[in-house]
């Protein structure tokens, strides 16, 4: 067998082409900062993606880049005047922060109806109890790629690998709270192949090169890649064995081309939803 590939670019222009058309019936323009501090590479590739996305839905987008040596109290302040701007819906602090940030702290920092990356506590209190509100864009683009693939989670045993607070932690309530049995692994689980194989769904968030292997996927698996790896030769690729583990899935998704697009999909409908919420 070899599983059908989820395409996330082409969900992801969907997605934004309706976040487009929404957004254009409202009576403000929704606006996204996107603060970045030093010089992380990947981040800066993050970040200019983010900005592009913004464009295409018809959004404004602000930019601060703020140099590696910026201390947390400027930060802070930064985001304290975000907080207070009409024109500014959302804010979205791009990490890792450089060593010398707390940034538990800065995520506080947010007001949680600007918290579009769904990172402050008040937000991921509201995650883990089922309110309405926003959701992270990583585990919520992958739950729209299951739902538009008719993939059914109810009752399914999705087994997440990786705890972040990122993605592992949110991935396994956005799950349990579609009905399905979840298990998370992370490094320290003992029988991590044995785990996989129990798995229907299958998430793998880990950031290793080569971690999933075909002998730990069960055959008709729905295997979903999130990680953004750069392999030996420097191409981008998951966590997944891919080309192996295609042959056993029933549902694949590639990277790149799969979760990344959707997870970008998503910060742009909880900027649409942010512009709502302030009565745009
Ligand atoms: N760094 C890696 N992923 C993310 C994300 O989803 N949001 C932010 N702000 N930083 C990240």
């Amino acid at each position: 067998m070899s599983a059908i590939v989820i395409d996330g670019k082409a969900l992801a222009a969907k997605v934004k082409e309706q976040v487009r058309a929404k957004a254009k019936k409202l009576n403000a323009q929704p606006g996204l900062a996107v603060i970045i501090v030093g010089d992380n590479p990947a981040s800066r590739v993050y970040v200019n993606g983010k900005k592009k996305d913004c464009e295409e839905c018809g959004f404004f987008s602000q930019e601060y880049a703020l140099s590696g040596t910026t201390s947390q109290q400027e930060l802070l302040e930064l985001i304290g005047k975000l907080n207070e701007r009409q024109d500014i819906d959302g804010i979205l602090v791009q990490l890792p922060l450089p060593e010398q940030f707390d940034e538990q702290e800065v995520l506080r920092a947010i007001r949680p109806d600007k918290d579009v990356d769904c990172f402050h506590p008040y937000n991921v209190g509201k995650l883990m109890i089922g309110e309405e509100g926003y959701l992270p864009c990583t585990p919520s683009g992958v739950m729209r790629m299951l739902e538009e693939y008719g993939v059914e989670v109810a009752g399914k045993h999705c087994v997440v690998v990786g705890r972040s607070n990122i993605v592992g932690k949110p991935q396994a309530i956005l799950m349990l709270r579609k009905h399905a049995t979840v298990t998370i692994c992370h490094s320290r689980t003992s029988d991590l192949a044995d785990q996989c194989r129990r798995a229907d769904i299958l998430v793998a968030a880990v950031g290793r090169t080569g971690l999933i292997t075909a002998d730990m996927v069960k055959e008709g698996a729905v295997v979903i890649d999130v990680a953004m790896n750069r392999n030996e030769q420097g191409k981008l690729c998951g966590d997944v064995c891919y080309e192996e583990v295609a042959q056993k899935a029933s549902y694949i998704t590639p990277v790149p081309g799969g979760v990344g697009p959707m997870t970008r999909a998503m910060l742009m409908e909880n900027t649409l939803y942010a512009a709502q919420s302030h009565g745009k």
